[in-house]
């Protein structure tokens, strides 16, 4: 472990540009629950039924139950060691983006500035009437589904599945995965297109590829340089440590 930690934080420090890909686990240790897993949200909510764009749109607000659980935890969440890693490299130029799949804003709330957000963020609605956009606040949401001034429906500023990932986070991801010379991968289950081609389009592209999960993902064997088993918010501190 310590000798993986070593060699990670020496691919850092040679490279020129380091860009990291984050999911759910590096929310965990804030207590945000992942999606997958023995714990995760999609044991308790079936993602067809509560996460595809035409579930909402055949009852908004049956799904919007499911939203306002997890926007009640997002609330309450801080950011952990791991965001607060990620966001101490960017400052001291070790790091030069974040591409998340989260939706929580909590690598903004650490103090990172340079974040794609590929599947969106919870913290704004969009009315689906009149297209306003409105930051989200726990009053708008306490009757469900929470309407527009103009009367329409409101919705989270988040791709649901059977949407399309918005073209600029695309477009700026792909260009992070190929101009980056290595690419961190942590907490995600690296099984959702096209988020999880980024590492590979990276490692096409020359990068090396350090991933850090609590298991072994699709990624481990086939794609990353170094793979460090363990929670994002023990082994971010450690790395950093020896930058
Ligand atoms: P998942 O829930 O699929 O995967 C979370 C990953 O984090 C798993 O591989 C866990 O092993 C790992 N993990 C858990 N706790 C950890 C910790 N403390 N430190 C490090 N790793 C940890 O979440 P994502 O990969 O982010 O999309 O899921 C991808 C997308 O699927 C989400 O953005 C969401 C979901 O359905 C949409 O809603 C469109």
């Amino acid at each position: 472990m310590d000798r993986k930690i070593i060699s990670a934080a020496l691919l850092i420090k040679k490279a020129k540009k380091v860009s990291a890909l984050t999911g759910a686990g590096i929310s965990a240790e804030s207590g945000i629950a992942p999606f997958r897993g023995s714990n995760g949200i999609w044991k308790k909510y079936d993602p067809e039924e509560y996460a595809h764009i035409d579930s909402f749109m055949n009852n908004p607000a049956k799904v919007w139950k499911m939203i306002s659980e997890l926007l009640d935890i997002i609330f309450k969440a801080e950011p952990n060691k791991g965001h607060l890693c990620l966001s101490a490299m960017e400052k001291s130029g070790c790091l030069y983006s974040i591409i998340t799949q989260n939706v929580d804003g909590l690598h903004q709330a650490a103090g990172s500035r340079n974040v794609i957000e590929f599947h969106g963020n919870n913290m704004l609605l969009i009315c689906m009437a009149c297209g306003k956009k409105i930051k989200t606040e726990k009053e708008i949401y306490r009757k469900i589904p929470p309407l527009c001034p103009c009367g329409g429906i409101l919705r989270p500023d988040v791709v649901f599945f059977g949407e399309p990932i918005p073209q600029r986070a695309i477009t700026e991801s792909f260009a992070e995965a190929k101009s980056c010379d290595v690419m961190l991968v942590i907490g995600t289950s690296a099984v959702v297109t096209p988020a999880a081609e980024i590492p590979i389009i990276a490692k096409e592209n020359g990068a090396k590829i350090i991933e850090i999960n609590i298991e072994s993902t699709p990624l481990t064997d086939a794609v990353a340089n170094i793979s460090i088993f363990g929670k994002a918010g023990e082994i971010l501190p450690e790395i950093v440590k020896n930058l």
